[in-house]
């Protein structure tokens, strides 16, 4: 699918604006603060359902009491959102729906500057990363994982109560062993893809024999669904005393290894960004070939953070791909 427009009504600082897309690379230039990222998330809301930054309420225009965006494609099919602050509709031709049609949802592979950091960011950002990462690849992981969260919320709200009982807890815990096990397994998979796609990309990218690759750790680590119920109520007293769940996949943590070390810390500034781009580079190759969709690729400000040489690796990789591309600065015509 080919964006050909978008329109925004206000939308963040946006009264009224119009995007026409290019079908292959598009720029948003401006200040800082003029609302170019606005412009991607509005992209973001109609293709993947919802902001990858905020909620609905704090991108209504200061001063409105609604916001629209209406996204039109190539092929004369188009998709409308209007949020006024209780309901958000999604209107396609057909029909009407609270959430974004199936048929609408789209790949995208979003690179945001604070991804630049995501080897130095807390083990959370980077759980919330990779979950983004294969939630879009498998629907099955990001229902598991939604329903995940879901349980465990409400465990730990039960935890936080004082007479609390082991009883209290049995089908939570039988839920989070059944759904923590199925992440689990999923994330020892996409792992293991990615590590075995690593050396060659990275290597495309770099142009030297560094060695990376992602060590998942997990206290789930080799554990069937009856051995991760039994730690769950192992664990209760501690959980008891301490108002929440201690032992899961919600504190699984993935390090980056550069030449067998720690990346966070021996890999230089570049090497870093290589390494993301390289993480990049896979997501998109991985949405193809699982998906048979080409992403949509939107880049938020990361050229100003990439070399010459990087800029060009990007732009190389994904010149089969509709580009979206905000930028402060007005960089070298090469590159558009
Ligand atoms: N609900 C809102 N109503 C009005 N203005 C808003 C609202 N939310 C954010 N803004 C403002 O909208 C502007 C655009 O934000 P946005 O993040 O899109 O800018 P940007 O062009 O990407 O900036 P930068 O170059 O600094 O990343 C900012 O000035 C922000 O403070
Ligand atoms: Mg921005």
């Amino acid at each position: 699918m080919i964006i050909k427009s978008i329109k925004l009504t206000n939308f963040r600082n946006h009264s009224s604006y119009l995007l026409e897309c290019e079908d292959e690379t598009s720029l948003i230039l401006g200040k800082n603060g003029c609302g170019k990222t606005s412009v991607l998330e509005a992209i973001y809301i109609l293709t993947r359902g919802k902001s990858f930054r905020a909620t609905d309420s704090e991108i209504i225009k200061r001063g409105t009491d609604y916001y629209r965006i209406e996204l039109k494609y190539q092929n004369g099919d188009s998709i409308i959102t209007t949020y006024d602050g209780k309901t958000k509709t999604f209107l396609s031709v057909d029909k009407k729906s609270a959430r974004l049609p199936k048929k609408y949802r789209y790949p995208v592979i979003l690179f945001l500057p604070s991804d630049l950091n995501l080897i130095s960011h807390s083990p959370g950002r980077r759980r919330d990363y990779f979950d983004t990462f294969f939630s879009g690849l498998d629907e099955t992981y990001a229902v598991n994982l939604s329903k995940y969260k879901k349980a465990l919320r409400q465990r730990n709200e039960i935890l936080k109560n004082e007479q609390i009982t082991p009883s209290a807890l049995f089908s939570w815990n039988l839920l989070l062993a059944r759904l923590g096990t199925a992440i689990h397994n999923s994330r020892n998979d996409f792992i293991r893809e990615v590590n075995s796609r690593l050396p060659a990309t990275y290597h495309s990218i770099a142009k030297n024999d560094d060695e990376v690759q992602i060590v998942y750790q997990s206290e789930a680590k080799n554990l069937t669904e009856d051995k991760y119920l039994s730690h769950l109520e192992q664990n209760f007293q501690k959980d008891a005393y301490l108002g929440h769940t201690t032992f899961g996949i919600h504190r699984d943590e993935y390090l980056f290894e550069f030449n067998h070390k720690p990346a966070n810390g021996s890999a230089s500034r570049g090497e870093t960004r290589s390494i993301i781009l390289a993480l990049k580079f896979i997501e998109a190759k991985l949405i193809e070939e699982t998906l048979n969709q080409k992403p949509l690729i939107l880049l938020d400000d990361v050229f100003s953070e990439l070399d010459d040489s990087r800029r060009t690796c990007l732009v190389e990789n994904f010149k089969h791909h509709q580009v979206i591309i905000t930028s402060v600065e007005r960089f070298d015509n090469n590159h558009s």
